[in-house]
């Protein structure tokens, strides 16, 4: 039920602090004799130890948060791991490598082409004597009696909840957080990271149901408003670098399916490679600005966009750099590696609301299935 709110969206996106919390409560696990917190997935972790890298399939709004996860895992863990369109796998799957975790990420788990490439890829694995080479899977989806629940024994239940919109708010949110308990078993397991850095990833995950109430609380009335002064536009830029690329293009799925405003999503660096041609005065450029590693390189990338005079709204803290933004969609300080669970809110508020305002059927766009049975 929709509760208040006027759309299934808007209560989803307002789902997503218990989302968190609802996270925490069944994966976070406190070891009692040492006070360290555990992931604990309902599977043996002996089975990673022999893994030397990953590929995950998924398709849209989960083949970003694939590609968040991909981050983590070769950032913080130290796996190399690629991301495949599912559509894309099952045709021109690459080589076989040997001791290789295939992940499939899908909220349904009855995406054909999902269900397809991780078929194929069971079978081609199996053909194969050699362990090396045998299937090694998890599935990250939010339906375990599913076709995938079927297919795959190492479930990852996202636990977020009936999500009845048709554009993935909380279940994107709650597949971001799977990957981060993954990231922090491999790193653990492979002793790619000190039990500190570990520890204070794992404190950010603790602290964030309050940050996330907040972040709603401040942003629904100003994206409503936002969306007020945009809701005519036409074509809207995403910015981001890093673990916040993924959020560009999720930031600019989120607009485009549900208001039918044309919005792509770019690695800010490769703004001056082409998109930069399209700006101009009547396309708003939303540039994600995380404080770390490449903050100051996104600003700079979002000078040039200034320079042509595009509006910039920024996601991003109040901090040296980001007043030069025409509007600061404020996000509060965090670890650059958490920052996508909370940069990813205030987009989706404002989404919502451009297309709320523009009159659209937001929990039933046009064209779209919640699950994409057929290929
Ligand atoms: C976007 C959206 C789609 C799905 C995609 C995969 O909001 O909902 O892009 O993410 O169809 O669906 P699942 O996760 O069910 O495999």
């Amino acid at each position: 039920d929709k509760m208040n709110f006027k759309h299934y969206m808007l209560k989803e996106i307002y789902d997503q602090p218990q989302t968190a919390k609802n996270w925490l409560e069944n994966y976070l696990i406190k070891n009692l004799d040492n006070g360290q917190y555990q992931i604990k997935y309902p599977f043996d972790t002996e089975f990673f130890e022999s893994i030397e890298r990953i590929e995950i399939i998924a398709c849209g709004t989960s083949k970003h948060a694939a590609m968040v996860g991909s981050f983590l895992l070769e950032q913080f863990s130290g796996i190399p791991t690629n991301v495949f369109y599912a559509s894309e796998f099952r045709y021109s799957p690459p080589p076989l490598l040997p001791n290789t975790l295939t992940i499939g990420v899908t909220q349904s788990g009855e995406t054909a082409d999902t269900i397809a490439a991780i078929d194929m890829e069971i079978k081609r694995r199996s053909s194969i004597e050699d362990k090396k080479f045998k299937p090694n899977l998890i599935a990250i989806t939010n339906r375990k009696e599913s076709s995938i629940g079927r297919q795959v024994s190492n479930i990852i239940d996202i636990c977020a909840g009936i999500e009845v919109g048709v554009a993935a708010t909380k279940t994107f949110f709650a597949q971001l957080l799977s990957f981060y308990g993954l990231a922090i078993k491999f790193a653990q397991i492979k002793g790619n990271q000190s039990p500190d850095e570990i520890g204070k990833l794992i404190n950010e995950l603790i602290k964030l149901p309050p940050l996330l109430e907040d972040l709603l609380h401040k942003h629904n009335k100003s994206s409503e408003k936002l969306a007020h002064d945009f809701f005519n536009i036409k074509d809207v830029i995403f910015l981001g670098r890093g673990i916040n690329y993924p959020i560009a293009l999720e930031g600019a799925l989120k607009l485009k399916e549900i208001s039918y405003i044309h919005a792509a999503g770019y690695p800010a660096g490769e703004m001056k490679h082409g998109p930069i041609a399209l700006l101009d005065k009547k396309v708003p450029v939303i540039s994600i600005a995380s404080p770390g590693e490449v903050f100051d390189k996104v600003i700079s990338n979002a000078q040039e966009a200034k320079a042509r005079d595009s509006y910039l709204i920024g996601i991003a803290p109040e901090c040296n750099g980001t007043e030069i933004f025409d509007y600061l969609m404020k996000v509060p300080s965090s670890n650059e590696l958490i920052s996508p669970l909370l940069n990813i809110l205030p987009l989706q508020l404002l989404s919502y609301h451009i297309a709320a305002h523009r009159g659209l059927d937001v929990d039933q766009p046009r064209n779209l299935a919640k699950s994409v049975t057929v290929e």
